[in-house]
């Protein structure tokens, strides 16, 4: 049976989910950045990310995945699947950036089965492809209007799960004016998007209006994250960091411990949205841990010792 309730995607976003499609990421061949980056998203718009998982680009695992995942979170996101390196298709971003996306992915069609749905093309998304993206260089005899391969395979990446009974701009979306691909949004909540780390972020980002009135803590104003730097190891301060944390709880505020591996200085986090009580502790903590307050971890490190900063937001 399908997961096809229609109650998703109305109400307010608490949690979400984050399903990396790929071979390649299983294979060892791409590093997966998205769900790192959905992750940061997620904490600067106040939603609770509770589950990241990678599968292979394989039709029963995608249905079983995305079908649990929209039952169980207000927003998921899938990458990849619609996605990179096989140049077959150019798509051109504001920067001229351009990527290829594979023709011979199963994402679409995978989510549509999931939910019954049929796959339809989407002319609207199709005119874009032709205002917005410029043939490869390999195909210079490539013409919108005469049968080929490459147009069978453009083709396909705008043939895109489709339900009747759903407003068009509820289910095909079109996060900016320079983008052809659209996050196509499934059974409500399920959001499709590219794994090109470069598209997936920015169609992100463009997705972040439209969510803006459904979240609970707009902008994570509330949720506050410190950090706190200190040159003593984890043993040292474990016994502190219990008993600040039993008297931090009460306040909805967690005390974290982070050691930074081969560096010297080590990481002591709190997180919570009580403003008044998380700054009024920084200085007993700054003394109890012998460190000091830090805007992003590493920032106090010797330059040439760490040159890749590590940034937590
Ligand atoms: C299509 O959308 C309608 C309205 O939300 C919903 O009731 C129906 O179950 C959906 N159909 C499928 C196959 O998902
Ligand atoms: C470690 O922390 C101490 C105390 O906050 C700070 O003075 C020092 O610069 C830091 N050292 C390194 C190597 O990060």
């Amino acid at each position: 049976m399908a997961a096809t309730t229609g109650a998703q995607g109305k109400g307010l976003i608490h949690t979400a989910a984050c399903l990396i499609i790929g071979d390649e990421v299983l294979g060892g061949k791409t590093v997966d950045t998205n769900s790192a980056y959905l992750a940061k998203f997620c904490f600067s718009a106040g939603i609770n990310l509770k589950r990241i998982e990678v599968i292979a680009d394989d039709e029963s695992e995608i249905v079983e995945a995305v079908r649990r995942m929209s039952n169980n979170y207000d927003f998921v996101v899938t990458s990849g699947g619609i996605g990179p390196t096989y140049v077959v298709f150019f798509v051109r971003c504001l920067d001229e950036l351009t990527v290829g996306l594979r023709h011979d992915d199963i994402t679409y069609q995978s989510i549509a089965k999931a939910f019954d749905l049929p796959l339809k093309q989407h002319d609207a998304a199709f005119e874009r492809m032709k205002r917005l993206s410029k043939p490869h260089p390999s195909q210079p005899n490539f013409d919108w209007n005469t049968p080929s391969a490459a147009l069978t395979a453009k083709k396909r990446m705008i043939i895109l799960p489709y339900n009747d009974s759903i407003a068009d701009e509820e289910q095909v979306i079109f996060t900016d004016d320079q983008l052809w691909v659209p996050v196509a949004c499934v059974n409500g909540n399920v959001h499709i998007l590219p794994g090109v780390p470069r598209l997936f972020e920015r169609m992100l980002d463009g997705l972040k209006p439209r969510l803006l009135p459904r979240l609970t803590d707009p902008e994570g104003k509330g949720v506050l994250r410190i950090l706190i730097s200190t040159p003593l190891p984890e043993s040292a301060v474990a016994e502190y960091l219990t008993q600040l944390a039993a008297r931090a709880e009460p306040k909805g505020v967690k005390v974290g411990s982070y050691p930074r591996w081969g560096k010297e200085n080590n990481t002591v986090t709190l997180v919570g949205r009580d403003v008044e009580f998380m700054e009024s502790i920084v200085p007993e903590v700054e003394k109890a841990v012998q460190g000091h307050r830090v805007a992003v971890e590493g920032e106090d490190d010797p330059a040439q010792a760490d040159p890749k900063k590590t940034e937590v937001a």
